[in-house]
């Protein structure tokens, strides 16, 4: 089940995807002391990330509380211009989130499976019985429809017990070999929301949002247990 909200531009897309991580993340807070988030990768969320970090919503958010992940992650070193996280840290820095409960995927060399199963080992830790895996994850949408490193006719999407896996998928000028939450993983999030802008993902948005494909898309395949995926979308993108 989705909901779509379309919104006039991106920065409005931004905005309506702040106010509602801001609501996530203090109902979490007030639940149990602290908000577990997934990151998108790629550039469309980059301007939320820079609007919750400035005031007003940087205090209200409760970044103090924050535990950040990653959706996917390029595997590639720490530091690299190439992975997701490298652009995002300064910022959560920036925004007082402690260094220990800042989570980048982990990389160990030439092993990518291995990096999976280390991210997984610290993205189970301090997951509370009967509470979401993740307060809320954010998610991009390529042009092939895939979500987070959940590429067309890769093996990642047919993952049915690992929360992440490693995967490898040619997509624009980005490094292939990536880690990636699972579509169990996501089931296990209160809030998903996609975030895409732009005419270049119409297409895929219509083809997500229509359905059935046959075989269907990666992130038509999004689903989460405690609710609707929300789909922010600004007039360039919503078919
Ligand atoms: C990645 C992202 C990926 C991204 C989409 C959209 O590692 O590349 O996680 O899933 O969200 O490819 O990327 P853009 O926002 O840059 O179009």
């Amino acid at each position: 089940m989705s909901e779509v909200v379309v919104k006039p531009t991106a920065e409005a897309v931004a905005a309506e995807a702040a106010e509602r991580l801001v609501q996530a993340a203090q109902a979490a807070v007030a639940r149990r002391g602290r908000f577990r988030v997934a990151l998108a990768g790629g550039n469309t969320p980059m301007a939320l990330y820079r609007l919750l970090v400035a005031e007003p919503y940087r205090q209200r958010m409760p970044w103090p509380q924050a535990e950040v992940f990653w959706g996917d992650e390029r595997h590639l070193p720490p530091g690299d211009p190439g992975r997701n996280d490298t652009a995002v840290l300064p910022l959560l820095a920036e925004a007082g989130v402690p260094p220990a409960q800042i989570h980048p995927a982990p990389y160990i060399p030439d092993n990518p499976d291995a990096s999976a199963r280390a991210y997984e080992v610290a993205l189970r830790r301090g997951w509370d019985a009967g509470e979401p895996l993740l307060d809320a994850a954010l998610l991009g949408l390529g042009t092939d429809g895939h979500t987070a490193s959940l590429f067309p006719g890769t093996p990642a999407l047919e993952e049915t017990a690992r929360l992440v896996v490693a995967n490898r998928a040619a997509y624009e000028d980005r490094h292939p070999e990536r880690i990636t939450l699972t579509l169990p993983a996501l089931a296990e999030t209160g809030l998903i929301l996609f975030l895409v802008t732009g005419a270049a993902k119409r297409e895929a948005v219509r083809r997500a949002l229509a359905g059935p494909e046959d075989p269907p898309l990666p992130a038509q395949r999004v689903r989460s247990r405690f609710g609707p995926v929300v789909w922010l979308l600004d007039e360039a993108a919503a078919p």
